[in-house]
């Protein structure tokens, strides 16, 4: 693991973009190593998929804070002690406040099923295909404490057909999110340790 960036992924449920990251992390393609899987569900299977590739996981859950603020400072200690140097949502289901932003701006990344500035948070998929669009897409963005609002990073737009259903649209988009988000990791992670 010589001269990967130190991270964290951040994950609330399935984990199958996290499987990804594994994946490209341990085959030696993403210059970035995973030192922590972070999430607030305990019964998330993406902590399994994290387990099995003996990586360290924690759960934070909210009920046990609380306050946001409190819930926040928590994961901020959590992120500290592990020395990430990068923060990968994925799929983690929270807003993060001011304050954790602020404290690693321009370190956090998200990854959102939709071609944002359209359809921030949830439903992408049903409200793309009632809008009738003919495209939709995913968006790897950095994270500020608005809901999927912060400075967009990269795109990847997928076509939407006559015959799409939310499953058909959401399997799309997800392989597209496979192939990209890797991708941005990798190149965020070469230049933080140029
Ligand atoms: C992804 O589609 C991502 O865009 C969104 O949440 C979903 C997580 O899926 N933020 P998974 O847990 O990676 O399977």
């Amino acid at each position: 693991m010589n001269n990967t960036l130190p991270t964290a992924v951040l994950i609330s449920g399935n984990g199958s973009n996290l499987q990804v990251l594994i994946d490209k992390s341990l085959g030696g393609e993403m210059q970035a190593n995973i030192a922590v899987v972070i999430s607030d569900k305990a019964d998330a299977y993406g902590l399994e998929r994290a387990r099995q590739a003996g990586i360290r996981t924690e759960v934070l859950s909210a009920k046990d804070y609380a306050s946001r603020e409190n819930y926040d400072e928590a994961l901020r200690l959590k992120l500290e002690a592990y020395g990430v140097q990068l923060i990968v949502l994925s799929g983690f289901m929270r807003i993060l406040s001011a304050p954790l932003v602020q404290y690693f701006a321009g370190k956090i990344l998200n990854i959102h099923p939709s071609l944002l500035p359209k359809y921030p948070g949830l439903h992408t998929f049903r409200r793309a295909l009632e809008a009738g669009d003919k495209e939709h897409g995913t968006t790897v963005h950095f994270v500020d404490e608005s809901l999927d609002g912060g400075p967009i990073i990269r795109q990847s737009p997928v076509p939407i057909y006559s015959d799409d259903t939310v499953e058909s649209l959401k399997e799309r988009t997800q392989q597209a999110e496979y192939d990209l988000y890797w991708r941005v990791i990798d190149e965020i992670a070469r230049k933080t340790m140029e």
